[in-house]
């Protein structure tokens, strides 16, 4: 199973102050050499955290693959167009929500999801759509032509170690099978953390998995220790 990392918070990090450190591009580079085989960032219509310049230049200095998560919107596909990632994923957007809430109808908008994954996908983009798991969703997504879902692992990390956590695995499992029987590639991503994936190696043939928050988390507190005492030395 490969790794994508998700480094938008970075950008996060980096906008709070408005200037230039902590760098998505040194972040991508570090995921790169310990293991990550793509790098995700989502541009936003509100560009709170990755920016146009950030796609730009990642596409230039990613080793692996940029993996850009986006709206359906056409803003958003000119841009995938002019910068030709490795592959969209294309995700439903709302100003107000803190992440991405749910994953995409495509069920609800088969022609208008089908006519976006088109000149994407005859560009040489592969598109993914981000989709809750649910079979309706699958079927749709099979029909639109993308090569990829990625699941939403949402409620199954929400629902970790409750009472609901197998009902909600079951259906990451089901989904994944029809997927792949429908011969769709399956990658799944959202809320996995350092906890609750191992269950993921029980869903076969998942392709990658895209995991930001947790990572960037993990990373403050492995960091930490280090990067106060290299200071302390400084100030000594
Ligand atoms: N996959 C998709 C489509 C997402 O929107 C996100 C969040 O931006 C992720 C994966 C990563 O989620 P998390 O940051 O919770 O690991």
């Amino acid at each position: 199973m490969l790794l994508g990392v998700n480094i938008d918070h970075i950008a996060t990090l980096r906008n709070a102050r408005g200037g230039v450190e902590p760098s998505p591009v040194l972040a991508a580079e570090i995921c790169e050499q310990n293991g990550a085989t793509s790098i995700t960032t989502h541009l936003r219509e509100d560009r709170r955290h990755i920016k146009d310049e950030d796609v730009r230049t990642l596409i230039k200095t990613i080793k692996t693959k940029l993996n850009l998560e986006m709206a359906v919107t056409d803003e958003m596909q000119k841009i995938a167009l002019e910068i030709m990632p490795a592959s969209v994923c294309l995700v439903p957007e709302k100003r107000q929500e803190v992440t991405t809430e749910g994953g995409l109808d495509v069920a609800g908008q088969l022609e208008k999801i089908t006519k976006f994954v088109k000149p994407l996908k005859d560009a040489g983009i592969v598109v993914s759509l981000f989709i809750d798991p649910a079979a309706e969703q699958v079927r749709a997504s099979a029909k639109t032509g993308a090569q990829f879902i990625e699941l939403h692992t949402g409620c199954y990390s929400n629902a970790f170690g409750k009472d609901s956590e197998e009902k909600e695995f079951q259906k990451l499992f089901e989904a994944a099978k029809l997927a792949q029987s429908l011969g769709l590639r399956v990658n799944a991503g959202h809320g996995l953390n350092y906890e609750n994936v191992f269950r993921m190696h029980e869903i076969p043939d998942l392709y990658e998995l895209n995991i930001g928050h947790s990572i960037v988390s993990k990373a403050v507190f492995t960091g930490l220790a280090q990067a106060v005492s290299e200071m302390k030395e400084l100030i000594k």
